[in-house]
């Protein structure tokens, strides 16, 4: 039986230990990935040190990964990517708080429906910051009623609150890719970056009169605003901001992060925590949609760009602490990856 590496969480607010773990055997519709760079996500850090969504001990943390197809289960679909591929996956504990599940180890296991082909014009660093943001983003389009299966009018827009963080980044790319007009908030020293991604216009969050110059833009560009992402940020303002771009019609505004308590919403303004669909069957049609086809076609036409910037953490599994901390501290329109 061999074994792999793995950062290992033995109890909550400890910091990950490298351990030498079993490498699994796979179920029939699985995939074993050898795991070649890890990128990591805000909730990485709540699990470690506060034991967050932690089903059981030890655990093996983590979501994003790009690697290897190693071996491929017994009843895989004729268009799973085979063994010696090169792909990204969304390997996350989360679904079952099974460690072999978790990313950052050498070998993880996941479902043959979560995985995307990666071609060579991205590097397995670049590869590795896909999944989580483009899942998340996606499933918060989705619920505000944004789908490329009704495409917009050629004066219909969005807007992205806090573009430079990795879920911004990527809520901005399908937006464009989609058609819409993009809006985006984001500090003033990473504008021309998002705009690169594909906004149309970036306003400055910190601007106190970021509602008024967002109202007198979709004026002068003659949009209408009906649904929002906001990443992270002011979960009133964003809110606000939506109310006076829809103009007393119905609108939406997904959020990523937990909604707050105390928020006011005007008429016809909804606004929720979005996150991937909790009913199984669902999940499934979503996770192979935003993978199998979504991710894959667009990476295979080199649409999307491995966004935001990418930190390389030196040192691998090793350095997953410092870089938690680091990511715990605050990043500033970056991304933080171990190379395995
Ligand atoms: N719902 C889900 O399933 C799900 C999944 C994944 C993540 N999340 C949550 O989504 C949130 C974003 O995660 P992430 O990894 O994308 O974050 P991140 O990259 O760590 O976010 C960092 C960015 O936040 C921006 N920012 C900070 N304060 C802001 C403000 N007041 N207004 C606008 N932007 C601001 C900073 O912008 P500047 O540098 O430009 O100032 C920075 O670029 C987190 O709360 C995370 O827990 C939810």
């Amino acid at each position: 039986m061999s074994t792999h590496q793995a950062a290992t969480l033995l109890e909550k607010g400890t910091p990950l230990e490298i351990t030498e773990r079993q490498t699994p055997t796979l179920g029939p519709n699985e995939l074993l990935i050898e795991v070649h760079a890890a990128a990591l996500n805000p909730v990485d850090h709540f699990q470690r040190d506060l034991g967050m969504f932690v089903r059981e001990f030890p655990a093996i943390l983590g979501s994003d990964v790009s690697g290897i197809v190693a071996k491929a289960g017994s009843d895989v679909r004729p268009d799973t990517p085979k063994p010696g591929t090169r792909v990204t996956a969304f390997a996350s504990s989360w679904f079952n708080g099974k460690a072999d599940y978790g990313a950052l180890q050498k070998y993880v296991i996941v479902s043959e429906d979560i995985v995307s082909v990666l071609p060579d014009s991205y590097s397995f660093v670049e590869g590795s910051v896909f999944p989580m943001a483009a899942l998340t983003s996606w499933c918060g389009w989705l619920w505000a009623g944004i789908s490329p299966s009704s495409p917009p009018s050629q004066k219909e827009g969005v807007f992205v609150w806090g573009a430079s963080s990795s879920m911004g980044t990527f809520a901005v790319q399908e937006a464009k890719l989609m058609g819409y007009t993009v809006y985006a908030t984001a500090g003033a020293q990473h504008h021309e970056y998002i705009k690169g991604l594909g906004a149309a216009r970036v306003f400055d969050y910190k601007n106190e009169d970021i509602l008024g110059q967002m109202v007198n833009s979709a004026k002068e560009d003659g949009i209408t605003v009906r649904a929002g992402y906001l990443a992270t940020g002011d979960q009133q303002l964003a809110i606000d901001v939506l109310a006076a771009l829809s103009g007393g019609e119905k609108a939406k505004l997904a959020v990523a992060p937990i909604l707050k308590k105390d928020l006011t919403l005007p008429e016809g303004i909804e606004a929720a925590f979005v996150s991937h669909p909790e009913d199984p069957v669902e999940l499934k049609g979503r996770i192979r949609w935003v993978f199998r086809d979504w991710l894959e076609a667009r990476l295979a036409a080199k649409e999307l760009v491995a966004s935001p910037h990418i930190k390389v953490v030196k040192g691998g599994l090793a350095a997953v602490n410092w870089a938690l901390d680091e990511l715990k501290g605050g990043v500033s329109c970056s991304k933080l990856v171990v190379e395995l």
